[in-house]
């Protein structure tokens, strides 16, 4: 898995403004909530959570921000990219009842956890918070799974007017949930667990990664916990103890970046 695959692409979409996928085939088993290192020739290398898990084929789904973003936007089926993983370890998925809250580009990354959970048996709430409508994506891929969803935009044009921690907050008071699965700006996360102080948490953390193998140490946190080794996906009785929880990231020279 530490091997560089050089892929065709087989399909792209657009699911909201500024937001892509791109499928390929990539066989083998992948848990929900790891991750890939996407190669673009010519541009750079960037880690990439696996949102669409098919036995033969697998997905990326990401947001232009900047130049590897970007150039990957431009890319059609037939091109080619590089793939290396899958990297880090993922959600657990147990127990009767799950609410998930994703924010952003956040949700992503969940849905595949949403489609595992139901498979599992496991009855899945999901809490979908954007900006605004035009942000808005797999919100019928994840209703279509079963679940109970609830849609959340800062502006008001869809669903609930507030922030996705508003609906998680009124949810949590009236609903026992076996455990708070989440991903999506790291504020908004770090709200979260301090309302499920009692309840099992699970969060998906990003950091400026570059082996992805855990041999350089530039994505640490805490007392070198390696999210690209130890995460990205982290308990929330680990995320209580680090102190960057919340608070910075740190850019490619690892000066500190406060959220
Ligand atoms: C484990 C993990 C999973 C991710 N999954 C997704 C995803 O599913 N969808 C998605 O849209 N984005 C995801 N990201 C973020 C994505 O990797 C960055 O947005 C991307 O690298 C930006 O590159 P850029 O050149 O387009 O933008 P830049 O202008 O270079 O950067 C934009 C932002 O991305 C950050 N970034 C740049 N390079 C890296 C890097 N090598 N590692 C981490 N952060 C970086 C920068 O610090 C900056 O905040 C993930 C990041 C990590 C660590
Ligand atoms: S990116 Fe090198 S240790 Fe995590």
């Amino acid at each position: 898995m530490n091997t560089l695959k050089i892929i065709k692409i087989r399909v792209c979409t657009t699911d909201a403004k500024d937001i892509k996928t791109i499928t390929f085939t990539h066989p083998g088993s992948v848990q929900p909530g790891q991750f890939y290192m996407i190669w673009i020739p010519g541009v750079d290398e960037i880690p990439m959570s696996i949102s669409t898990i098919n036995e033969e084929t697998k997905g990326i789904t990401f947001r232009k921000v900047g130049e590897a973003t970007t150039a990957l936007a431009t890319l059609k089926p037939g091109d080619l990219i590089g793939v290396r993983g899958p990297y880090g370890r993922g959600f657990t998925l147990s127990g009767k009842h799950v609410l998930f809250v994703g924010g952003g580009t956040g949700i992503a990354m969940l849905a595949p956890a949403v489609e595992q959970a139901k498979k599992q048996g496991i009855d899945a709430t999901v809490v979908i918070g954007v900006k605004n409508k035009t942000e808005l994506f797999f919100d019928k891929r994840i209703k279509d799974t079963g679940a109970n969803v609830f849609i959340s935009t800062d502006d008001g044009s869809f669903g609930q007017k507030g922030l996705a921690t508003d609906i998680a907050m009124d949810l949590l008071k009236k609903n026992t949930y076996s455990s708070v699965l989440t991903c999506g700006p790291e504020p908004m996360m770090k709200k979260l667990l301090d309302l499920c102080k009692n309840i099992p948490f699970q969060a998906s953390l990003e950091r400026y990664m570059k082996c992805s193998i855990g041999i350089c140490g530039q994505c640490c946190i805490g007392r070198g916990l390696r999210v690209c080794k130890e995460g990205p996906v982290f308990d929330g009785k680990t995320l209580q103890n680090i102190e960057d929880f919340g608070n910075y990231r740190r850019d490619a020279s690892g000066k500190k970046i406060q959220f």
